[in-house]
């Protein structure tokens, strides 16, 4: 089988490996990376969102032969402590119900905010409504994004004070 090496959560990863192997399997089997989902196979339910190069990607519809030199992230390189704002908020808003679906959610939103850091609830409904849950958390995962969007701003307004606060008199 061919060897592929992969860009995952920031390490290199050299796994073998048949061309058509989908990428979910390759970060679930090989990796023992097992936070991201399978759900139905057929790029109908996110449940196995992962980010290639930042974009949110379904990782049961790509073949690891297609990956190449794009960075993998998965749920598990969000952050290594539980720190990012969307794992905050979503504890906060207590989302999950089974939890199936949540680690797909929570990869979507990141990738929504990344390129809109401050939605309307339009927007999150419009971004988020191919991500699908059973157990109909969809109320509480709008909170959560608009929780860690205000959080975010939050931060960057006190990283800009502490700035300003930190610069060198002119007088
Ligand atoms: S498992 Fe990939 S879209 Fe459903
Ligand atoms: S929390 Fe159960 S499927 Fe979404």
């Amino acid at each position: 089988m061919p060897a592929y090496t992969l860009t995952v959560n920031g390490e290199r990863r050299t796994v073998e490996a048949a061309e058509d192997t989908p990428l979910l399997w390759v970060i679930r089997d090989l990796l023992n990376l097992t936070g991201t989902k399978y759900g139905c196979g057929a790029g109908l339910c996110r449940a196995c969102t992962v980010h290639l190069d930042g974009e949110a990607s379904f990782s049961c519809q790509i073949p690891i032969a297609a990956v190449g030199a794009k960075r993998v992230t998965t749920i598990e390189g969000l952050s290594p402590d539980r720190s990012h704002p969307l794992q905050q908020a979503w504890i906060e808003e207590d989302v999950p119900q089974c939890g199936y679906c949540q680690p797909g959610q929570i990869m979507s939103a990141a990738a929504l905010l990344a390129r809109t850091p401050a939605p309307s609830d339009d927007q999150i409904d419009d971004w988020m409504k191919t991500n699908l849950c059973r157990c109909g958390t969809y109320n509480r995962i709008r909170s959560a994004i608009q929780r860690a969007a205000a959080a975010r701003a939050d931060a960057k307004v006190g990283t800009r004070s502490d700035a300003h606060d930190e610069e060198p008199s002119h007088g």
